[in-house]
């Protein structure tokens, strides 16, 4: 039996559907799909009593406190959340004997580099939340079997929702766009991640921390231009700004982009980040780039 917990976000209800359509529904059972209102993770006990109850094999971990600057004011939902609810799915895990899979993020590195992140690269986050991801990595750690999955730029998921959607949406509707031309990331497209989180577990690859992410590296700004290209917008809709002219409560990095080589060895390879832009862009809108 699989249990996902927090359902109902961008890549917990992308995983959800995934594995209906794998399982059909003579086995549904064979899933129980948890939201937030059904369990509130930060209760330990209730994470611990749900384990024990329903007996997983597999535990994935959707849930999270995203709010990179809420987190600086309030980091004791950040670390409940993003740290203590993962090391109470981690014991449970040891306890009814199940793998443990969980998500972290690219903000664990402080970004002070110019090439891409590896799973081994000595973290440094700067800020409450990228600490709080980090600590759950270290927890998720003491489950007998873990993938901890780093994600970044994430898109893609039914509520549509992400930066990438907002800046789809402001090309469509014509208005101006502000997007970073000096934050270098991975983006993750959601169906990616899903299905490199399913064939890693399937192949019953080596746990521990994996970069998940679309294959490649861009700006902020070189992704919204690909996006306005697929779209057909005018990319003088589009209006570079530095990270240094911004004001965030919470400090990002600079150059954020992950290797996946890692994930590759391990037999799973994941499209380039133009590939699963221009497929999410033709997804949302039909009749794009026909
Ligand atoms: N989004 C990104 O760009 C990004 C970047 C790097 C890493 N990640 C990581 O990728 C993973 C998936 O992110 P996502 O974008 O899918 O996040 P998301 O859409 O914000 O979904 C997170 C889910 O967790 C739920 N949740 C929050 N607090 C909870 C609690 N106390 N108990 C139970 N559920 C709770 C939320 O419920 P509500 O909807 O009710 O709040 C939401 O459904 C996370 O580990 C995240 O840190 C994401």
């Amino acid at each position: 039996m699989i249990l996902v917990l927090g359902a109902a976000g961008q890549l917990g209800a992308t995983i959800v559907e995934r594995l209906r359509r794998r399982t059909g529904a003579p086995e549904a059972a064979a899933l129980i799909a948890l939201t937030r209102r059904e369990l509130d993770v930060a209760d330990a006990r209730a994470v611990g009593d749900a384990i024990r109850r329903h007996g997983p094999a597999l535990i994935v971990n959707c849930t999270a406190y995203n709010d990179v600057d809420g987190a600086e004011e309030d980091a004791t939902t950040a670390l409940s959340v993003n740290a203590f609810a993962v090391q109470a799915m981690a014991r449970g895990a040891a306890e009814v004997d199940a793998t443990l899979v969980h998500y972290s993020t690219d903000f664990v590195f402080d970004g002070e580099t110019d090439r891409p992140y590896r799973e081994e690269d000595r973290a440094r986050p700067l800020s409450a939340y990228g600490a709080s991801k980090l600590l759950g990595e270290w927890f998720a750690a003491d489950a007998p079997r873990h993938y901890v999955l780093r994600v970044e730029s994430l898109f893609g998921g039914p509520a549509a929702r992400s930066s990438f959607d907002k800046i789809i949406a402001g090309l469509v509707a014509g208005r101006d766009v502000a997007v970073f031309s000096d934050r270098i990331v991975s983006p993750s497209y959601v169906e990616h991640v899903a299905d490199a989180t399913l064939a890693l577990v399937s192949r019953r690859a080596a746990g521990g921390v994996y970069h998940c992410v679309n294959t490649g590296a861009t700006t902020w700004y070189d992704a919204a231009r690909h996006i306005a290209t697929r779209l057909g917008a005018p990319q003088s809709l589009l209006k570079p700004v530095s990270i240094n002219d911004v004001t965030l409560r919470a400090r990002r990095p600079r150059y954020c982009a992950l290797a996946n080589e890692k994930l590759r060895r391990a037999g799973v390879s994941m499209p380039r980040w133009e590939d699963a832009l221009t497929r999410y862009v033709d997804k949302t809108l039909p009749g794009i780039g026909s």
